[in-house]
């Protein structure tokens, strides 16, 4: 499953930055990491380089995923996707925490290392390290043949292609759909039924068109964008499955814009940054309409209470927010993918509108090769 990339792909194609391509080619890099993997026939998935048999798959007891930055974010979503859908309890953590804190290294345990480049020194020491003690390591990773990709035991492609933009937009999606895929191929071994294999792959091919309709607002997104890039700080918060999205939507526009920006689990707001609430701090709230929706919603009332601005992203019109930028449903599982996409637009045109140098921004590099 090599995929050679010509110098062509590394033109701006009319775009006026990188960012900007790679946000609008993410619906046919998703289109590419689902290509001849999903197998109808018995509603699963295959994944040619996993290296993993049936057998070893159902021994699993637990998954650990480890990346840097917005791999990480993409990990966190990972391990979600695995827990939720093969029923094996997983987490993420960053890989130089994990390196440092001596992990107990457990034989039964998936360990998965993420990384867009494949170089990141954190994780390809943490990779080493795993290695060394004798654990099972599998990469997800976007650049072939990278260090990490040689490292592990095996691993799932992402294919987004070429990524030059400092920050990751399309790898990270199709990072987190590459998770959504193996958790399927997880699932579908150990206790994902059909009808729920079925539901996710057809989930999984809406997800190009359901790309496409939301880069169609880019113009609305835009507006927005005008109205909050005179913040000094913003709050992201989302619950569960939002969380993550908030998480990686606060990178975002930190990493360009360089506003100071917090993400929180909406349950977490009471506990303290509600504190900080008020006109100038504006909040980008992730409301999927799922099992969460009213306490989602509680959540926006405790900040309207508080004059807080609200801008949320949700699949209808949210009334107490001040504005919404609606999404297409797609399975629960699988919104968290589509959710983050207007972010990047959100993050993308508020560094517009500053000035800011947004495929390299001041004092971070594409890949951390070094300690
Ligand atoms: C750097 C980049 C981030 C990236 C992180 C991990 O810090 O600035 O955008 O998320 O490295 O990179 P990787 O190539 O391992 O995904």
């Amino acid at each position: 499953e090599t995929v050679e990339w010509e110098a062509a792909s590394y033109d701006m194609g009319g775009h006026d930055t990188y960012m900007h391509k790679e946000i609008s080619e993410q619906p046919d890099a998703v289109d590419r990491v689902l290509r001849g993997r999903i197998d109808d026939r018995f509603s699963t998935v295959h994944l040619g380089g996993l290296n993993l048999d049936p057998r070893e798959a159902r021994g699993i007891r637990r998954v650990k995923i480890l990346g840097c930055g917005t791999s990480y974010h993409a990990g966190l979503i990972g391990a979600s996707l695995i827990e939720g859908m093969a029923r094996i309890p997983a987490d993420a953590e960053p890989a130089s925490e994990f390196r440092y804190r001596n992990p107990v290294v457990d034989p039964d345990t998936l360990y998965i290392a993420v990384s867009q480049s494949g170089e990141t020194y954190d994780v390809l020491a943490a990779v080493q390290e795993l290695k060394r003690k004798g654990a099972r390591v599998l990469g997800v990773v976007n650049v072939v043949g990278s260090a990490i990709a040689r490292e592990a035991d095996g691993g799932v492609y992402v294919h987004a292609g070429p990524e030059v933009c400092v920050v990751s937009t399309k790898c990270f999606t199709n990072t987190v759909v590459a998770f959504a895929l193996l958790a399927v191929h997880l699932g579908r071994i150990r206790d994902l039924s059909v009808t729920d294999g079925k539901r996710i792959i057809e989930g999984l091919r809406k997800l190009p068109s359901q790309i496409q309709e939301i880069l169609a607002q880019e113009e609305d997104i835009k507006k927005l964008a005008a109205q909050y890039a005179d913040a000094k700080s913003m709050m992201f918060i989302g619950r569960v499955r939002g969380y993550p999205v908030a998480l990686e939507a606060s990178l975002k526009l930190k990493e360009i814009s360089y506003i100071h920006a917090e993400a929180y689990p909406a349950s977490e707001l009471k506990h303290g940054p509600l504190a900080l609430i008020e006109p100038s701090l504006p909040t980008v709230a992730i409301v999927p309409d799922d099992d969460l929706l009213e306490k989602n919603r509680a959540a926006l009332e405790e900040i309207k209470a508080r004059s807080g601005r609200i801008l949320a992203v949700a699949h209808r019109e949210q009334e107490k927010a001040d504005h919404t930028i609606v999404v297409p449903k797609n399975e629960d599982e699988l919104d968290p993918i589509l959710m983050g996409i207007p972010l990047q637009l959100l993050a993308y045109h508020t560094a517009l509108a500053m000035g800011r140098d947004i495929d390299k921004p001041r004092n971070l590099a594409k890949s951390v090769t070094v300690e």
